[in-house]
């Protein structure tokens, strides 16, 4: 198993240029499935949770090819086998993505459910009520959600709590119901908005994605399309607080602070200097960053998909900091990993009192998951002498290359195999 061995201590400098978002990719290359023209996507990330939907989607039925130019082209016509696997969605929770394309377009679907995860829970039970009060016939049988609907039908959705790829789930399955949908207390996030408007150049027809109240007059059928991905803000928001933590000096390429204000405001709050520039960031930072407390909440608010990069920086911020997880019940895991650097961190349920140190020093340490495992390379960034980062196939799933681009910035960073 790949590991990633850092030397800590070496200002970031200089420009990579940012990925396509994981976040949006995932669902796009789903939404190919509503259709049998061909979707032309470019942007897309190399990521080990692309190649997953990829492969997935592929056992449906769905023909891939290169458009020569690191883009692909998905050819949904021989779509044949609506059916998820177990092996498949416990890879990639994901996974469930496919429900609701599914169901629109082939009638039934068979998706495994995915089970608990590191960072909590995580039930589906969003993704499924909505698709029943379109009128999808649902049993949940030896670990399968087994769904049925000759045609789906418009309907008014309420959902209990901010879901992202619930909202993602049901806006897909919308597109090609009879009637009207409407989406209340749906999600905001861009990634939602990106997988809109590739939808609408399919022809679907939506309006509102990027609030909380999403429309959507299901149409007979859609046609082929070409999208590109938008940036991986988390990606973004990553270099950023590794050039905040170094005290560096980093200017980040084919991204956009439009989709960053909450964490660019709390990097300023910190001492960095953040400058926004058409397709690019830059960041310089102070000799030393100041702790800033962060609460996670829905878009646009601080996102979750950053709290565990923000604990790392606030390690060695001068003061303490608290930061309060309110979307996902354990997604602290990281914390426990920083301590063993030399951090000091005070879990009390789902708040963490930081209280910054004048140095980490280097040690092996487990990454638990994917956001968890980018805390831990800002940390060893910082660190004095080296970190051993273990288990980094979560760094895989969600950082395109990593290992090279923070090299390419200064960083002394090795993939050990
Ligand atoms: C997505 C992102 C993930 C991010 C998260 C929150 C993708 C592929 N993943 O995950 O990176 O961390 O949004 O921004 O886009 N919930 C339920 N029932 C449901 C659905 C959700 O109780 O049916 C709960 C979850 O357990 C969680 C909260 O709602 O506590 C938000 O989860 P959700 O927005 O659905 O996260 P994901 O879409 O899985």
């Amino acid at each position: 198993m790949d590991k990633l061995l850092i030397q800590g201590g070496f200002p970031l400098s200089g420009e990579v240029s940012i990925s396509g978002a994981k976040n949006a990719a995932l669902p796009i290359l789903c939404a190919s499935l509503l259709s049998a023209e061909a979707l032309h996507i470019t942007n897309l990330p190399h990521l080990n949770d692309v190649a997953t939907m990829l492969r997935l989607i592929g056992q449906m039925g769905v023909e891939v090819t290169m458009d020569g130019n690191s883009g692909l082209i998905l050819d949904s016509r021989g779509v044949n086998s609506p059916t998820a696997s177990y092996d498949m969605v416990k890879t990639m929770r994901a996974s469930i993505l496919v429900l609701g394309p599914l169901l629109a377009r082939c009638g039934e679907a068979k998706v495994s459910l995915p089970g608990g995860c590191a960072i909590g829970a995580r039930p589906v039970d969003q993704h499924i009520k909505g698709l029943q009060a379109m009128g999808a016939e649902i049993r949940v049988e030896n670990g399968y959600i087994l769904a049925k609907a000759s045609r789906l039908k418009g309907a008014r959705i309420v959902t209990d709590m901010v879901t992202v790829t619930g909202t993602e789930n049901l806006m897909m399955a919308a597109v090609l119901a009879e009637g009207e949908t409407v989406i209340e207390n749906a999600a905001c996030e861009p990634e939602v908005v990106d997988l809109a408007n590739c939808l609408i150049s399919m022809g679907a027809r939506i309006s509102g994605a990027g609030t909380g109240s999403i429309r959507v007059q299901g149409v007979e059928r859609l046609h082929g399309a070409t999208h590109a991905v938008m940036p991986d803000r988390i990606e973004t928001g990553t270099y950023l607080c590794a050039a905040a933590v170094t005290r560096g000096n980093i200017r980040l390429l084919n991204t956009s602070v439009g989709y960053l204000d909450s964490v660019v405001q709390k990097l300023r709050e910190a001492g960095c200097d953040v400058a926004a520039e058409q397709g690019a960031i830059t960041l310089k930072a102070p000799q030393r960053l100041k702790a800033v407390s962060i609460r996670t909440e829905p878009y646009p608010a601080f996102p979750t998909d950053m709290q565990a990069q923000f604990m790392a920086i606030n390690c060695v911020a001068e003061g303490s900091a608290v930061i309060r997880e309110t979307i996902f019940e354990n997604r602290f895991m990281h914390a426990v990993e920083l301590i063993r650097l030399g951090a000091d961190i005070k879990i009390d349920a789902n708040n963490a009192l930081v209280t910054g140190v004048p140095h980490l020093d280097g040690a092996t340490v487990m990454a638990t998951d994917l956001r968890a495992s980018a805390s831990l390379v800002i940390a060893g960034l910082v660190a004095q002498g080296e970190t051993l980062i273990e288990r980094i196939y979560h760094l895989d799933r969600g950082y395109e290359r990593i290992e090279e681009k923070l090299t390419r910035l200064g960083a002394n960073v090795r993939r050990v195999r």
